[in-house]
């Protein structure tokens, strides 16, 4: 019998920004090692679960058509990694995917429903699994997803899994632009020309905007060239955030998704309206740095 009372557990899958990306080297496996500083914007999918009779998935918003609804999607994948750590303590879920974010574009989307959906259930089974071990559950699905377990400013290194929490960081506001371009991940690493570069300058006290830039003008991400030669509408993107005066302009994770920095909230948001003004197809969207995610 399922109990009148249960009520959905629903949580924001954020968008996941790379505000620096170094690549330091490549592991015997393949993987890429990085130092990236991170923080999580307050916009992103919602994930919504439920008990229910029987297992069952559905997708709505911009983005679901995009994504396949079978068990490769990974909001299931990761429901299928926790039921195999904890057989014996799951029941049937439905789960709700609102897709806010674009497929495939740097911000972590995917990741990020991984991560809600490991918390949620975590939640809604009363698991008694702290951070690490869903991390641990969720790395072998994304290389992204214990980051966005965590959803709040961070450092990731190794190949992201390795992560050291930020205490204290300004709000920042952003502008997210994606012109749609479609990019594939292990494209752009395997199009490295280098992968031996130096890591992220050590962390400075961040407290304002301005300390976040200076910090950042002696950063990069060591895969815009990579994705540049693959894509080259990234320019573009890249050109029309510039045109909105912002402090920083940078693009995220392996692209296409770009972020713009602003002193203030308006600002990014006179920004948005004017990308999207010129460019009504995009994905444009004003918002800015989360301290806690979910
Ligand atoms: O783990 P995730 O699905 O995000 O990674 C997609 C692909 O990107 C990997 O299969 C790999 O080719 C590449 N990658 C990498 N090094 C990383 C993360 C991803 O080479 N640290």
């Amino acid at each position: 019998m399922l109990d009148s009372l249960d009520r959905p557990i629903i949580l924001t899958a954020s968008a996941k920004i790379n505000l620096a990306l170094h690549v330091t080297g490549r592991r015997n496996d393949g993987y890429h090692t990085l130092e990236s500083l991170v923080v999580f914007a307050d916009f992103g999918d919602r994930i919504s679960v439920k008990r229910a009779a029987k297992d069952n998935f559905s997708m709505s918003g911009r983005f679901g058509d995009g994504l396949p609804s079978n068990a490769t999607n990974l909001a299931l994948r990761a429901r299928d990694a926790l039921r195999a750590a904890f057989p014996d303590r799951v029941t049937p879920v439905s789960i709700h995917l609102e897709k806010h974010l674009p497929v495939a574009s740097g911000i972590g989307g995917g990741s990020s429903d991984a991560a809600a959906v490991l918390n949620a259930l975590a939640r809604l089974w009363a698991l008694d699994v702290d951070v690490d071990r869903l991390a641990a559950i969720g790395l072998p699905l994304g290389a992204d997803i214990p980051m966005c377990l965590h959803a709040q400013p961070l450092v990731a290194r190794g190949v992201g899994d390795e992560i050291e929490r930020i205490a204290a960081f300004p709000h920042l506001p952003l502008v997210l632009a994606n012109c749609g371009a479609s990019i594939s991940t292990p494209q752009v690493f395997a199009n490295l020309n280098k992968r031996d570069n130096p890591p992220l300058p050590a962390l400075t006290a961040m407290q304002s905007v301005d300390d976040v830039c200076a910090y950042l003008r002696a950063t990069h991400n060591h895969l815009f060239e990579a994705t540049r030669a693959l894509t080259p509408e990234i320019d573009h993107t890249v050109t029309v955030l510039t045109q909105t005066s912002p402090r920083l302009v940078r693009m995220s994770g392996s692209g296409g998704t770009c972020f713009a920095i602003y002193d203030s909230d308006d600002e990014a948001q006179a920004a948005a309206a004017s990308v999207r003004r010129q460019h009504p197809g995009w994905f444009v969207v004003a918002t800015h740095s989360a301290m806690e995610g979910n």
